[in-house]
């Protein structure tokens, strides 16, 4: 049976929000995402789970920044929605918490839209579809929703997202542009795909080599980067404890953490450093 779909989705390749969604167990995904993010589980058994230990991390994130007083969110990147979605964990701990998702894959705008519809509160909540590269836009986008007050703090979130971005990308200078725009008192928030320092034979490093080949046969090619390299993507916020880790490694404990659990031994196996940082 043909798979029908909405305008502007492309069905030619898959796409990184929908095969993302695929691994999560969603249902915003067609054909062309599964048979790739089967492959993609047969060189990486876990990468299902790693789509979530990525998700815990948010979760755990966003909550430390509402308890830290941050209760209004930029969430770039921010896929199809699924378990945990930001504006859900921040109104968990601050029923007033504020979130704009920003994405520029059509289904993952769409989607966002109709849960926001259904269960979102539009003075609080909206969805915007843009290229998060072109930093102005977004930042006025975003303050055109009225759902953010732009003067006060922010918790801007880029999950899963910056590994998006190649080598030839100005990666530097667009993460200099929003610390610039963020209000004193904010925090940002990154998790980001990798393949250095991983504590495995060789034989399952290939394998994982090969999944980010696959991935340039995507909409969406991923790249690598190292601890350092994302750990410059904070600027000179200062880093929340423990730093730039692995996903499972940072203040677990807070919330669901069952894909976190699963890492205990050795969390090098989650291939995602994240970290936050909070402007002074
Ligand atoms: C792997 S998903 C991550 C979703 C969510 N942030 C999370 O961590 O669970 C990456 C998302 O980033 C989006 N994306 C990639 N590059 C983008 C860009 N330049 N502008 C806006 N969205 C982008 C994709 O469409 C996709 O929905």
């Amino acid at each position: 049976m043909s798979e029908q779909a909405p305008e502007g989705v492309d069905l030619e390749h898959p796409n990184a929000a929908r095969i993302y969604d695929y691994l999560l167990g969603g249902t915003a995904n067609w054909a062309i995402d599964r048979s790739f993010g089967d492959l993609i589980v047969k060189h990486v058994p876990l990468a299902r789970t790693i789509a979530r230990v990525n998700r815990e991390f948010l979760g755990r994130s966003v909550r430390y920044c509402v308890r830290n007083g941050v209760s209004q969110f930029l969430d770039l990147g921010s896929g199809v929605p699924t378990v945990g979605n930001v504006h859900e964990a921040a109104d968990e701990l601050d029923e007033s918490s504020r979130c704009v998702y920003v994405d520029r894959e059509p289904v993952a705008v769409a989607h966002s839209e109709l849960l926001l519809e259904e269960h979102g509160d539009p003075a609080r909540h909206a969805v915007v579809r843009a290229d998060f590269r072109d930093v102005p836009a977004v930042w006025r986008q975003a303050a055109e929703t009225g759902v953010l007050d732009t003067e006060r703090p922010i918790g801007l979130i880029l999950c899963a997202a910056l590994h998006f971005l190649g080598p030839a990308e100005p990666v530097e200078q667009i993460m200099a542009a929003y610390r610039e725009r963020l209000p004193s008192g904010s925090y940002l928030i990154i998790t980001h795909g990798t393949k250095e320092e991983l504590r495995l034979p060789p034989e399952q490093i290939e394998k994982i080599s090969a999944v980010f080949e696959l991935y340039e046969q995507s909409d969406n090619p991923v790249y690598s980067r190292s601890r350092a390299e994302i750990t410059k993507f904070f600027g000179d916020f200062a880093l929340v404890e423990p730093g730039v880790v692995w996903l499972p490694e940072w203040r677990p404990g807070d919330g669901p953490a069952q894909a976190t659990a699963k890492f205990t031994e050795n969390p090098s196996l989650s291939t995602g450093f994240c970290g936050v940082a909070r402007k002074a």
